[in-house]
């Protein structure tokens, strides 16, 4: 029934329709037999009067005058018997006819008259009964009661009237629905000979104006996929572009320097040689990482989050960037405050590391960066800040696309470290603000991450601590 939406359509028409004929049957049948029944009782009816006209009171009794041919006469039907009655004393005493017609169900009062179903010897009849008063005699009851041969061949006959067309009516309409749908579901086998069609590098998109309505919602849909689509296919092949050429320079270096310090036989001459190819293979390598942290931090496969403290991300790493800092003359503080959210740790330490690494590479020796963690208005949030150069207004939205570099940067970056950091960000559900600090030239990287309350297990101290670098 899933298969096929003709199938599907034609069973929700045909319940439906069922239903309908059988209301429709039912309906026009009540109608039919209501008014034969009615007809049928008033000639049952006449037997009764031409009786009752009959009677006469003769002071005590009651009789009926009328000779038995003429009673046979008003018995005479080709299909039904018919029988009468005719009872006096308040319905006591059978003054004609015979004895074991039923008796009408109410009490009638003279003048009036009664219909009803009743048995007799086991059979099925229909029973009219009046009450007459007979002059000189009381009330008399007149019965007559006929078997339902010839109404119940009636009810039949009706029912066949009825049912028939609408049977006929219903069938027909389910062949014209059957073709009718084939007719309306024309567009879609239509489109998917067009899809189908295609070789499978043709993502452009598929013509909506000649499709139906219903037909181009989906195709709108399905058009959005494949520009979606066609637009991941092309940054991967800008990226995979980018990265080989990234990869080509210092791998070219390299080649060359090695085979230059193969023939050199000075040795002062084969040390510089070598520094360039040890200063090319760390930048080969910090590439291939910043690409493999990129290909991890890409959404694909399911993150397994867990509660984290920013606080201890950050903490877990301080040494390190300690010793770097001091490396290059920079006063490296950090104010941490417990920060939790749902994440996975491994990224957010590359996150981290990423921002550390920018502020600690481009601020000038000297220089002030501050790596910050806590909760501001209900969100989690990490911050490096710094006082180097900052980053142009007009760079801001650029330099989280892939390789790319403020002109004229120094250092010996590849261009990804921010598009790491946004890439997991996103994957966190987190933004990242990219400002200028307070009062000062710099760069200040604020990322919020959704808050996760404050987890009762393990709450990490609050931490404020400068490495201040001593003057060389
Ligand atoms: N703290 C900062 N101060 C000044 N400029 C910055 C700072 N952080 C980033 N930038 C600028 O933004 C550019 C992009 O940074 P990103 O981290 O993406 O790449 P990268 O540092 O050049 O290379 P990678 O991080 O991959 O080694 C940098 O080249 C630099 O020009
Ligand atoms: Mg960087």
């Amino acid at each position: 029934m899933q298969s096929s939406l003709r199938q599907r359509l034609t069973y929700w028409l045909l319940g439906p329709l069922l239903l309908l004929v059988a209301a429709g049957t039912f309906v026009s049948y009540r109608i039919a037999l209501n008014a034969a029944n009615k007809a049928y009782d008033a000639a049952l009816l006449d037997p009764v009067l031409a009786i009752a006209s009959h009677l006469h009171g003769s002071g005590k009794d009651i009789e009926l005058d009328l000779p038995p041919i003429a009673i046979e006469a008003l018995r005479i039907d080709t299909e039904d018997r018919v029988y009468y009655a005719v009872l006096g004393a308040g319905g006591e005493h059978l003054i004609a006819g015979t004895a074991k017609l039923p008796a009408p169900p109410d009490a009638l009062r003279p003048g009036e008259h009664a219909f009803y179903d009743a048995k007799l010897e086991g059979e099925r009849v229909r029973v009219a009964a009046r009450a007459v008063e007979v002059e000189n005699g009381g009330t008399a009851i007149v019965e007559v009661a006929e078997t339902l041969i010839k109404r119940d061949k009636l009810v039949l006959e009706l029912l066949f009237a009825s049912a028939v067309p609408q049977i006929l009516i219903a069938f027909a309409a389910v062949v014209l629905l059957w073709l009718g749908i084939g007719q309306g579901l024309r567009p879609l086998a239509r489109l998917r000979g067009e899809i189908a069609a295609r070789s499978p590098r043709d993502l452009r998109a598929v013509p909506e104006q000649d499709k139906p309505e219903e037909v181009r919602s989906l195709v709108g849909a399905l058009n959005q996929l494949l520009s979606r689509l066609n637009a991941a296919i092309a940054s991967q092949q800008r990226f995979i572009a980018n990265a080989a050429h990234q990869l080509r320079t210092p791998l070219a270096g390299l080649k060359t320097h090695a085979e230059l310090a193969r023939r050199e036989p000075s040795t002062a001459e084969l040390r510089s040689l070598l520094d360039m190819i040890a200063g090319e293979t760390q930048r080969t390598s910090h590439l291939v990482n910043q690409l493999l942290t990129l290909a991890r931090a890409e959404p694909g496969e399911a993150l397994g989050h867990q509660p984290v403290n920013l606080h201890e991300i950050v903490g877990r790493d301080v040494r390190d960037w300690v010793q770097r800092a001091l490396g290059k003359n920079i006063d490296l503080g950090f104010e941490l405050e417990d920060a939790w959210t749902l994440g996975e740790p491994l990224l957010l330490r590359e996150l981290v590391a990423n921002l550390l690494d920018n502020a600690l590479a481009y601020t000038q020796a000297g220089g002030r960066v501050t790596v910050r963690t806590g909760v501001r208005s209900g969100e989690s949030m990490l911050e490096v800040e710094d006082n180097g150069p900052g980053i142009p207004e007009a760079e801001r939205e650029k330099v989280f696309e892939r390789f790319y570099r403020v002109p004229a940067t120094g250092g010996e970056g590849c261009g990804l470290g921010l598009s790491i950091v946004s890439e997991i960000a996103g994957r966190h559900n987190a933004r990242v603000d990219l400002a200028s600090p307070q009062g000062g030239p710099g760069t200040l990287i604020r990322v919020v991450f959704p808050r996760l309350a404050a987890q009762a297990a393990q709450p990490a101290r609050p931490v404020s601590t400068r490495a201040v670098p001593t003057s060389r």
